[in-house]
């Protein structure tokens, strides 16, 4: 089964760009723009890498994207995931940024976004990997900062598929981020949003209701309400599950807990996603290996969860099938 694993072109949904930031990649950094960083070498890095929520695990990792300074930065970060994908089969992807994070520390909005863009655009002519930008509002910020990043955008709105919204969610509602989702969405972007990772299913039911999203990031605590439940099933509202951050971030004490695979046997439309792969010890394969081995998940929900990938992303009907065809050749 691992070598079907690794063998299935895959999409990524939920991914993080700077949660892609390998320890090696930010010493090497760190040196190349002169920033101080609190650790002595990679082993220290590795044993910081121990978090007990989701606030632990942001700040590390808020504090590890300083070393983000130039255009060549954001390339290598990028470049450095696409490389990835070729190792896990990722033939389409879809990824966060989070430009707040850095034009918070003075960094231009076109810096981050034209790295970012000129390594996607290799990603196509190299490998011919298809990619989505989304961007992120960081929820413990204000709106007004949200509004003020949305305008920003605008400038970019080529290369920007959707936005999103992450960070802390316990006490930052959907609900406080009503008007630029509204904004966003009369500008045509496509809408989704972290909801029901740690927090409660009110927290899903706003991003839905209030904001109109057309994914759930993470969603996992919906298995607390049924109708909540009926209604994911029904409208087939994709979920983007990350379970190897969810270990990591104690959403479930193991993987054995994990409940990936009641919600993909109520007929959920789930998917399974990397979230910050340098932070939580692996890719892609990694997730849906660590999942295998310690749930009973077959072969055909594998291979579900692989079509439920391409069938939630935001790529067209033709290049679905397409892509869909080539998850068949592999199986039959
Ligand atoms: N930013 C990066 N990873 C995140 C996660 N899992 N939840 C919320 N915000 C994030
Ligand atoms: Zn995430």
């Amino acid at each position: 089964m691992i070598k079907l694993i690794e063998k299935l072109p895959k999409a990524e949904l939920h991914l993080h760009i700077e949660g892609s930031l390998e320890p090696e990649l930010m010493f090497e950094l760190a040196k190349r723009n002169n920033i101080k960083i609190p650790y002595k070498n990679i082993e220290d890095v590795k044993n910081a890498y121990n978090f007990t929520n989701l606030q632990s695990f942001l700040d590390i990792y808020y504090a590890g994207a300083n070393v983000l300074i130039t255009k060549q930065d954001f390339y290598d970060l990028t470049w450095a995931y696409i490389l990835k994908c070729v190792e896990n089969n990722i033939i389409h992807t879809e990824i966060f940024f989070d430009p707040q994070t850095h034009t918070q520390r003075g960094i231009a909005f076109e810096t981050i976004i034209s790295g970012i863009v000129e390594a996607l655009k290799d990603a196509k002519e190299k490998f011919g990997i298809t990619t989505a930008i989304i961007m992120c509002f960081l929820r413990h910020l204000s709106q007004d900062d949200a509004l003020k990043t949305l305008e920003e955008a605008l400038a970019y709105k080529k290369y920007i598929l959707g936005v999103g919204l992450d960070s802390s969610e316990i006490g930052n509602p959907p609900s406080k981020f009503e008007q630029v989702f509204k904004k966003a969405k009369e500008q045509g972007f496509r809408l989704v949003a972290h909801a029901g990772e740690e927090g409660d299913v009110s927290y899903i039911f706003e991003a839905l209701d209030l904001l109109d999203i057309q994914r759930i990031d993470h969603g996992v605590q919906s298995i607390k309400s049924d109708s909540l439940m009926k209604r994911l099933k029904k409208e087939q509202i994709p979920l983007t599950v990350c379970p190897n951050s969810n270990i990591e971030l104690k959403v479930f004490e193991n993987y054995a807990q994990h409940n990936i695979k009641e919600l993909l046997d109520y007929g959920l439309n789930v998917t399974i996603n990397s979230d910050d792969p340098a932070y939580f010890k692996g890719y892609l394969n990694q997730n849906f290996i660590n999942l295998y081995e310690n749930l009973d998940l077959s072969k055909d929900d594998i291979i579900q969860l692989v079509k439920n990938s391409f069938n939630s992303s935001f790529i067209s009907e033709d290049l679905k099938k397409e892509y869909i065809k080539r998850v068949e050749e592999i199986v039959k």
